[in-house]
């Protein structure tokens, strides 16, 4: 049987995954490949740290020079996370002849123009499947399965640590900290998990899949973000009184005027197929003109629900497809598509949550009324309740009002206006509703 030689770059959580799947399972590879999958090495920065993966004498190596220099290695994964020396380690690979299978997103949010055309001009592929929601093969769906479709819009859970997060404070009622460190023991977070809890993950992600479903090359950093890293657990208890569920929303729609972006802690009203996404998985719902919604579910973190996306790559890339889509799709080519155009976020119409803290006396609720009057946003229902849990009258008091549909640019206005009233004793907590 032919044999491609591969090798690993990075074995941490998901090289670990990668190198598992390849050497336990190497009939189950060479079957669907048509050749055995050889791994042939690892590179690590320390040689000396236990690994959970029994490798073959001779594979593992702190030289990235062993792979670099060896002209039978064709296809490398390469697992670093970060920018450097992740972005030089990728270019050093292609200059030297090797197609490369990577879930670096930020490495590709970030450097996708420069690596794409180097790959490109060097003749070389790169696949990263693995880069967007972990396991499910969003990807490939995306730009394969559904190319028939002008797609419309896409929204999705794409941050599996901080799904995890949310669900393990919403249904255990889990101190923040506690499920952080419990998330980067379970491999989920990554190496500076403020980027899953502070938005950025999701909106590099979010980056990615405009470019794919829409064309545009979005810089991420001008996504509108926000995280889970601020949000209050009686955020969590009033989403369920009034039957939603709060998660971390990554939205992009297409529209006349522009595109759409954002992410940020969202109402998702329970029972919705959204609503149900637990723990670390993800979800995506994509709707395209001819095909309509169609949605994916699967875990968006973790050793081998990533590993089974790298793995995939791999076999692609050795058998040849990876070649033909990566050269045909022009993917973050410098040259186009120009940049995308977002549309102005205060133009956005949504429902909002409201939670204040305000004085409980007379007066309180028809001056917040009256704000929301003046920015045109209609009272959905109001919550506010009459004792705490020690039966003691509660001043200051939280009030929690939802509204109906209304520009952002209104509700933002109408927060900062709010804020200013003398009855609001703090900080006014305002969330996407999405019904
Ligand atoms: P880890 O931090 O667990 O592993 C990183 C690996 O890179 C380690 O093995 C480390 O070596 C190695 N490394 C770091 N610097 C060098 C270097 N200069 N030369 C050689 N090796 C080096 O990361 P993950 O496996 O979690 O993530 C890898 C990538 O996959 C990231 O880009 C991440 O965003 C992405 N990803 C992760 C997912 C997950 O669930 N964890 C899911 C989807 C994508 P050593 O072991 O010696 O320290
Ligand atoms: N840290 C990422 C997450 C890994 O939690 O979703 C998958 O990209």
């Amino acid at each position: 049987m032919e044999k491609t030689n591969v090798a690993i770059v990075g074995l941490g959580t998901v090289g670990t995954g990668v190198a598992r799947l390849l050497l336990d399972h190497g009939d189950r590879t060479a079957r669907h490949a048509g050749r055995t999958m050889w791994l042939k090495k690892a590179v690590v920065k320390d040689p000396t740290k236990p690994r959970d993966v029994d490798l073959p004498k001779g594979v593992l190596t702190d030289s990235l020079d062993d792979v670099i220099d060896d002209p039978e290695i064709t296809v490398v994964a390469q697992l670093i996370g970060g920018l450097e020396p992740a972005r030089t380690v990728m270019l050093r690979l292609l200059e030297s002849g090797k197609d490369i299978v990577t879930a670096n997103k930020a490495l590709l949010a970030e450097h996708g123009p420069e690596l794409f055309t180097r790959a490109r001009e060097l003749g070389r592929s790169i696949a990263f499947e693995a880069a967007v929601a972990g396991g499910i093969p969003i990807i490939a769906n995306i730009s394969q399965c559904l190319s028939a479709n002008q797609l419309r819009s896409l929204e999705g859970i794409l941050n599996g640590t901080s799904n995890f997060i949310v669900t393990q404070m919403d249904e255990n009622g889990s101190s923040y900290e506690d499920v952080v460190r419990e998330a980067q023991r379970l491999g989920y977070a990554e190496a500076d998990p403020t980027m899953d809890v502070d938005g950025t993950d999701a909106a590099q992600k979010l980056a990615i899949l405009a470019h794919l479903a829409f064309g545009a090359t979005v810089d991420w950093s001008e996504i509108p973000r926000v995280g889970i890293d601020q949000l209050d657990p009686n955020d969590l208890k009033y989403a369920k009184e009034l039957d939603y569920r709060i998660k971390l929303l990554a939205v992009a729609n297409l529209a006349e005027d522009g595109l759409e972006l954002s992410v940020g802690p969202t109402l998702v009203r329970v029972g919705t197929p959204l609503a149900e996404v637990r723990d670390a998985f993800n979800a995506i719902r994509v709707i395209g003109d001819a095909v309509g919604p169609v949605f994916y579910h699967g875990l968006g973190a973790g050793q081998m629900p990533t590993a089974s996306a790298v793995v995939a790559d791999m076999i692609d890339t050795a058998v040849g497809r990876t070649r033909l889509t990566f050269q045909t799709l022009e993917y973050f080519s410098i040259d186009q598509p120009p940049r995308a155009k977002l549309r102005d976020a205060d133009t956005l119409v949504g429902r909002y949550y409201y939670r204040l803290p305000v004085a409980n006396h007379p007066g309180t609720l028809a001056a917040i009324a009256t704000v929301l009057a003046k920015h045109g946003i209609s009272i959905a229902s109001v919550i506010q309740h009459e004792k705490g849990d020690g039966s003691q009258h509660l001043d200051p008091v939280p009030l929690v009002i939802m509204t109906h549909e209304a520009t952002e640019g209104a509700a933002r206005a109408a927060t900062s206006e709010i804020e200013s009233l003398s009855a609001v004793t703090g900080p006014v907590v305002r969330l996407r509703v999405k019904d």
